[in-house]
C-alpha cells in the first residue's frame, strides 16, 4: 500500500514535512533507471490529461514535465501564451477558469508573477504544480537538487550547501533554502549585498565568495538574472566573474570532494567557469537535468493517485 501524500497541490516547500520530501525522492529514484531504458513506457497516467501552462520561457522545466507526462502515458497539452488570448488582455484567472473547464487532471504553471500558481490552484478542479513563480519558489527544482545531492554525496543530512550568486531574484534559492534545512543540511547564502535577500531566514550570509564556500560540500551557483533586476549590480559582468564567479582555483577552498551544481540556464564565464561546469567529476549539472525528469514523473504520479483510484 503506497504511503498517502497528504497534499492536493505542489505549490511550495513550506507545507511539506521531511517525510513528504523523502517520500517524493524515494518515488523518483526508480524513474532514473527507467529513463535509461530504450523503451520508456508506463501507462499509469493513461487517459489523464496534463496541461502545461508556461507563461514564461523554459527549457528544462517545461520539456521535462512534458517528457515525464508522456512517459507515464498522459495526454500532454502545452498552452502557449504568446499565441493565446492572453495577448488580447485575458487575465490569468479567466485563462485558468477557461482551461479548467476543459477538465485537465493535473496542471503545471510557470509565471513571472510570484503567487500565480497559487491563484490558479484556487480555481482549479485538479492538482496544480508550481513550475516556478516569479522570485518566489520552484519546488520541483529543489526536489531534483536534493535527489542529485543524495545520489552524488550519499546523504543530505550534515551537508554544508553554499548557494551563491543572485539569491534575491532566485526562486531556486527560495525553495532550496526551505527544503535543505528540513533534511538536516546547513545552507549558506553567498553573493553581493544587493543580491542577498532582506531576510535570510536563519541562513548564514556571506558577501565574499571565498569565505562563503570554505569547506562547503556542495557549491550551488545561480544565474545572474538580468531580466529580474530592478537595481544594477555595480560593475561589468567581467567584474562580477572576478569577484563571484566559480572557477577551479576558487573551488579549492571548498571541501576536497565538493560538488558543483547549477539549475541552468548558465551564463558561462560570468557566475561559473565553462570548463568546470562541463567537468562530470566535479559538476552535477547534467545529473540535475536527468533527475529532473524522474522527480517530475514522481510528482505527477503521486499527485494524480487519488484521481486514479
Ligand atoms: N532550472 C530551470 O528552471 O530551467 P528552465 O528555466 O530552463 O526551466
Amino acid at each position: 500500500m503506497p504511503r498517502p501524500f497528504p497534499h492536493r497541490h505542489l505549490l511550495g516547500i513550506d507545507p511539506l514535512s521531511a517525510e513528504d520530501i523523502l517520500f517524493l525522492l524515494d518515488e523518483a529514484e526508480p524513474w532514473i533507471d527507467f529513463g535509461r531504458q530504450a523503451r520508456k513506457e508506463d501507462r499509469r497516467l493513461a487517459g489523464l490529461t496534463q496541461f502545461n501552462l508556461f507563461f514564461e520561457n523554459s527549457t528544462r522545466t517545461l520539456f521535462s514535465f512534458e517528457v515525464a507526462g508522456k512517459r507515464l502515458g498522459a495526454q500532454v497539452a502545452n498552452f502557449h501564451p504568446g499565441g493565446s488570448s492572453v495577448r488580447k488582455g485575458e487575465s490569468l484567472i479567466d485563462t485558468a477558469l477557461t482551461l479548467n473547464a476543459m477538465r485537465p487532471d493535473v496542471m503545471v504553471v510557470r509565471h513571472n508573477e510570484s503567487g500565480a500558481p497559487q491563484q490558479v490552484a484556487e480555481v482549479a478542479g485538479c492538482p496544480v504544480v508550481n513550475g516556478g513563480d516569479g522570485t518566489n519558489e520552484h519546488p520541483t527544482q529543489a526536489l531534483l537538487d536534493a535527489l542529485t545531492m543524495r545520489r552524488r554525496k550519499g546523504r543530505i543530512e550534515g551537508l554544508t550547501v553554499a548557494i551563491c550568486g543572485d539569491i534575491r531574484h532566485s526562486r531556486v534559492a527560495g525553495s532550496n533554502r526551505k527544503l535543505l534545512p528540513k533534511l538536516g543540511a546547513e545552507v549558506r547564502l553567498v553573493g553581493p549585498p544587493a543580491l542577498l535577500p532582506d531576510d535570510a531566514g536563519g541562513a548564514a550570509t556571506f558577501t565574499d565568495l571565498d569565505e562563503g564556500i570554505k569547506d562547503a560540500d556542495v557549491v550551488m551557483m545561480l544565474r545572474i538574472q538580468r531580466e529580474r533586476m530592478e537595481e544594477s549590480v555595480s560593475g561589468t559582468l567581467a567584474d562580477f566573474h572576478a569577484r563571484y564567479g566559480l572557477t577551479y582555483a576558487r573551488l579549492d577552498r571548498a571541501a576536497p570532494d565538493a560538488l558543483v551544481m547549477h539549475p541552468g540556464p548558465m551564463n558561462r564565464g560570468v557566475e561559473i567557469e565553462g570548463a568546470l561546469a562541463d567537468d562530470p567529476d566535479r559538476s552535477a549539472i547534467l545529473d540535475q537535468v536527468e533527475n529532473g525528469v524522474a522527480v517530475r514523473m514522481a510528482v505527477l504520479d503521486v499527485l494524480t493517485r487519488a484521481r486514479r483510484e
